[in-house]
């Protein structure tokens, strides 16, 4: 049987798409492997997003070229694909196929045209493409990603995923469960759904609000996760869903991006700061314990002192769990990147502005984390630790990270913990109670 090695960067939704391919190529008689070596067939499912994803990305291809054999077939799937096409093949001479995240339904065909020496480019957008018949090819066995919608209608002026991954649209909600249904059968109890924007979901018939309802009540279902959502999106009949479902987790990753409201309009969010709170607080009102994490960038053209310090003041306002924070990175043919020059802020004056925030949101969930110690929670073991021995990694409902001494064969099982010390951003924990006690039986 020829073999297939996926490599994945980027966000859940390619982690998805790599499980879909996978699954795609498995079908087709590929038997998937761990390690590049060897392999009959290499892909590398890429991400756009920044240019230092696609660096990254650029010198892993680099790497990657003295594990091939001779016939061994280079491909290079997801956003950067679609983004650069051509310009992969010429750049990269060992490459001989380009896929874009639309295309992978001829992942099979390509393959063995370019196992017979072909090179191929594969990146027209498909609005009806939803890889239904697929079965995926989970990498993990605890929880299950679940795209429920593919591509983004917002245009936020900075952001490459409109061009990569095309126009929203959303899977059917009965796809969407009988997803749910399988997973439970395969003996996973937790599911992520996935979109770009992914509170906005309709399938013409049903909204968030009842995908969440609908997921969240499939029997073996015990926590459901979603993102990202965008905060226009948060109707009242999604907050209820969330409020009314017991599996749906108290955590929400709501992306901010900035504090100012013209920093906001610039990079046409289509909320002011005001909305933003106000959004957090119909969430908090609705959701009592909600913790909230969210996405921010700094040095996002014609950004000043005082708009920066906007995004501070809302980061101490909210007081977020946990912040991923990113310098501002001009992507080819978004509209930030026609805004005139003299608006760039420089290099040095943007790292400095990511150090603040970086130190601003560690000590406000550090304080928040210290204040937990001796508190119990329910954890699900989601994999063993990286570092540590014999550490399990867990996590509960609202999604802080929790290591626990213990062994694989505890992976999967919900446990009770106390949290006995904190990192500031991670805890450590003692197991209360081995399991949750069985149902009675009759
Ligand atoms: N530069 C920096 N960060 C970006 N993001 C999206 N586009 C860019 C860009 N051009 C960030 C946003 C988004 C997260 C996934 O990546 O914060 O929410
Ligand atoms: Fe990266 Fe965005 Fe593509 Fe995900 S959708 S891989 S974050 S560019």
């Amino acid at each position: 049987m020829p073999t297939v090695y996926v490599e994945t960067y980027g966000c859940q939704m390619n982690v998805s798409d790599s499980e879909l391919m996978l699954g795609k190529l498995a079908a087709a008689g590929y038997s998937p492997v761990e390690q590049p070596d060897g392999a009959d067939v290499i892909l590398v499912n890429t991400c756009a997003i920044r240019d230092h994803a696609e660096q990254r990305v650029i010198g892993r291809l680099g790497e990657l070229k003295r594990h091939m054999k001779s016939d061994t077939v280079m491909g290079v799937t997801g956003c950067m694909a679609q983004r650069l096409g051509p310009q992969l093949l010429e750049k990269a001479r060992h490459v001989s196929l380009v896929v874009g995240p639309d295309g992978y339904r001829a992942l099979p065909q390509l393959v063995e045209g370019a196992r017979r020496g072909e090179r191929a480019i594969e990146t027209s957008f498909d609005l009806e493409e939803h890889y239904e018949d697929f079965t995926p090819r989970r990498f993990d066995k605890v929880k299950a990603w679940i795209p429920v919608q593919r591509g983004c209608d917002y245009r936020c002026t900075y952001c490459i995923v409109p061009t990569t991954r095309g126009a929203e649209r959303s899977r059917r909600l009965e796809e969407v469960v009988r997803e749910t249904r399988e997973v439970v059968a395969s003996g996973m109890s937790e599911v992520v759904l996935l979109g770009q924007t992914v509170n906005s979901y309709t399938d013409g018939t049903h909204d968030f609000a009842d995908l969440l309802r609908a997921v969240g009540t499939v029997p073996g279902i015990r926590r459901v996760r979603y993102t990202s959502p965008h905060p226009n999106d948060f109707s009242d009949r999604v907050i209820a869903a969330m409020a009314e479902v017991p599996t749906v987790c108290e955590h929400v990753h709501l992306p901010m991006q900035s504090g100012s409201s013209r920093m906001l309009k610039r990079m046409l969010r289509r909320y002011t700061r005001e909305g933003y709170l106000d959004c957090v607080e119909r969430i908090r009102r609705a959701i009592p314990g909600v913790s909230l994490t969210t996405d921010i960038i700094v040095g996002f053209p014609g950004e000043t002192d005082e708009e920066f310090e906007e995004t501070l003041s809302a980061v101490r306002e909210v007081g977020f769990a946990d912040a991923y924070t990113f310098i501002f990175s001009p992507r080819d043919g978004t509209p930030a990147t026609r805004m005139p020059a003299e608006l760039t802020v420089p290099a040095a004056v943007a790292s400095e502005r990511l150090q603040r925030l970086v130190e601003t949101v560690r000590t406000m969930s550090r304080q928040r984390n210290m204040g937990l110690l001796g508190t119990r929670h329910e954890v699900l073991v989601e994999r063993e630790a990286k570092r540590g021995e014999a550490m399990l990694m867990t996590r509960t409902r609202d999604f802080k990270t929790v290591l626990v001494p213990g062994d694989s064969a505890m992976l999967g099982q919900y446990l009770t913990v106390e949290l006995t010390g904190t990192t500031g951003s991670t805890f450590t924990g003692a197991v209360v109670r081995e399991r949750q006690p069985l149902p009675m039986a009759g």
